[in-house]
């Protein structure tokens, strides 16, 4: 029997959703159970990048989050009090609930994961926090072994864009939000994000997962980056950092059995040292740094935003309830297994051959200092069809001349050709390195 779900809203992360979900050749097998049942949306007249069954669209969400036949709602409307409304309505007929939404679970998580534990149902989250980087689930999961110390991040695409444009051309605030805002990387109303108040509920939800609490989120300090200036980020640079929103949440207090930690949970532009692990990271990517005892320190890069990656989070969650309600569908027979922990595998993949891969590579030959042995070398490329990024003679090791070749992509076969026949030449002396450019 395949699970049934309804997806509200179909706008970026919906149609991305959608897509990922029909064309689920190559992903998980468990996806093929996947069937949509109703999306709801606002207006029908507008036109959609995604194809689905006439009758599946509907501008009556109450009816997909109360309909008995559908196990599954996947909340991408985005907002607050819709939203709010709908997911607890979804709860409150037994539905699992999925959401990309952090502006409703920062404010209302109490509320609805309450409602959840009460109704016997999940509420899952990935894509609320750093579009397609997986972090909710490893914080709830492979982490949680840990005695998490900080959790900190770049969790607003907008914003990083901003400063890192900022950075790299020396430009203003203004200038790079307006032109941010006509590529379509800043929302019409940016309010949110550069105010840090995105940041802020993504922290709140990090922090509560880390540190195993709830969080407040009108407690949640969030400073933006309007009065970041040109000439802070020049300063920066010259001593040494780079200036970043960062969303940052810390154990204030020792760990204690009896009572839940004090917390430091923030959001502020920061002087972030060049050697920092989150001082490279740059544009509209995301990464969060998590460090706990006793692993140390990891930290998960990935793209923030867009449909594709933001569907691949959402869709994750999906896939984690569809194996729940599979495992509990089987639990009367033997295959009760949940399939996402037992090995499904039965085939072999096929390795391809290395001699068959392509790759670039770069090579240093040791010659006798002759000439025309770069001629020779270049005419012997030539003969297997291994064509030359560059080729440079970089000096002398004693009485031999050394020259560095890199290729564009070659077969490795036609390349080991080549230098089989080089080896051959009376000016090589030896090829000390070999190796493959990624
Ligand atoms: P969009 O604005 O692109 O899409 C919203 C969709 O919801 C539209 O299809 C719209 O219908 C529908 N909708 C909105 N309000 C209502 C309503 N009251 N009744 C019925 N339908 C409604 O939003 P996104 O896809 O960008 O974002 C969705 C959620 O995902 C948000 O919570 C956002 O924060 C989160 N998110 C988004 C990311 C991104 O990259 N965009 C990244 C990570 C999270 P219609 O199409 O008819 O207008
Ligand atoms: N506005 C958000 C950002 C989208 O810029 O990161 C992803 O949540």
């Amino acid at each position: 029997m395949g699970i049934k779900i309804g997806i509200l809203g179909l706008g970026t992360v919906g149609a991305g959703t959608v897509q990922l979900l029909l064309d689920n050749v190559g992903r998980h097998p468990l996806l093929k159970e996947v069937e949509i049942c109703r999306v709801g949306v606002k207006s029908l007249d507008k036109p959609r990048t995604v194809e689905l069954p006439v009758g599946i669209i509907t501008t009556d969400l109450e009816a997909i989050v109360t309909d008995p036949q559908i196990d599954i709602i996947v909340e991408l409307i985005g907002g607050i009090d819709r939203a709010r409304e709908l997911i607890l309505k979804a709860i409150a007929n037994g539905k699992h609930v999925v959401t990309a939404n952090k502006a409703v679970i920062s404010r209302f998580g109490a509320e609805i994961f309450t409602a959840a534990n009460q109704a016997g149902v999940y509420v899952m989250l990935e894509a609320a926090v750093g579009g397609g980087i997986p972090v909710i689930q490893p914080l709830k999961q492979s982490l949680s072994v840990n005695r998490i110390n900080t959790v900190m991040g770049i969790v607003n695409g907008t914003t990083n864009y901003i400063l890192t444009r900022m950075q790299t051309e020396g430009s203003s605030f203004d200038d790079v939000l307006a032109d941010a805002q006509q590529l379509g990387y800043a929302e019409a109303d940016p309010t949110a994000d550069v105010e840090g108040w995105d940041a802020a509920d993504k922290i709140a939800i990090l922090a509560s997962l880390a540190f195993g609490g709830r969080i407040n989120r009108d407690e949640v300090f969030s400073e933006g980056i309007r009065q970041v200036s040109k000439t802070d980020i020049s300063y920066a640079d010259k001593l040494g950092f780079v200036i970043k929103l960062l969303a940052i949440a810390k154990r204030c207090s020792p760990v204690s059995p009896s009572s839940t930690p004090t917390l430091s949970v923030r959001v502020h532009p920061t002087f972030v040292p060049k050697t920092h692990p989150l001082a490279s990271i740059n544009g509209v990517y995301n990464a969060i740094l998590v460090e706990g005892e006793p692993l140390g320190q990891v930290m998960f890069f990935g793209p923030g935003a867009g449909a594709g990656a933001t569907a691949s989070a959402v869709s994750s969650d999906i896939l984690n309830l569809v194996a729940h309600l599979k495992s509990r569908q089987n639990s009367d027979t033997n295959s009760h297994l949940d399939p996402l922990l037992a090995c499904s595998h039965q085939d072999y993949c096929q390795i391809a051959p290395v001699s068959e891969l392509e790759a670039r590579f770069y090579a240093r030959f040791l010659t006798r200092d002759q000439s025309g042995v770069i001629g020779k070398l270049g005419t012997c490329f030539g003969k297997y069809g291994v064509s030359l990024e560059s080729v440079v003679q970089t000096g002398f090791q004693g009485e031999l001349a050394e020259i560095v070749v890199v290729t564009h992509d070659v077969q490795e076969g036609k390349f080991k050709q080549a230098l089989d026949e080089i080896r051959t030449f009376e000016a090589i002396h030896s090829i000390p390195s070999l190796l493959r450019v990624i």
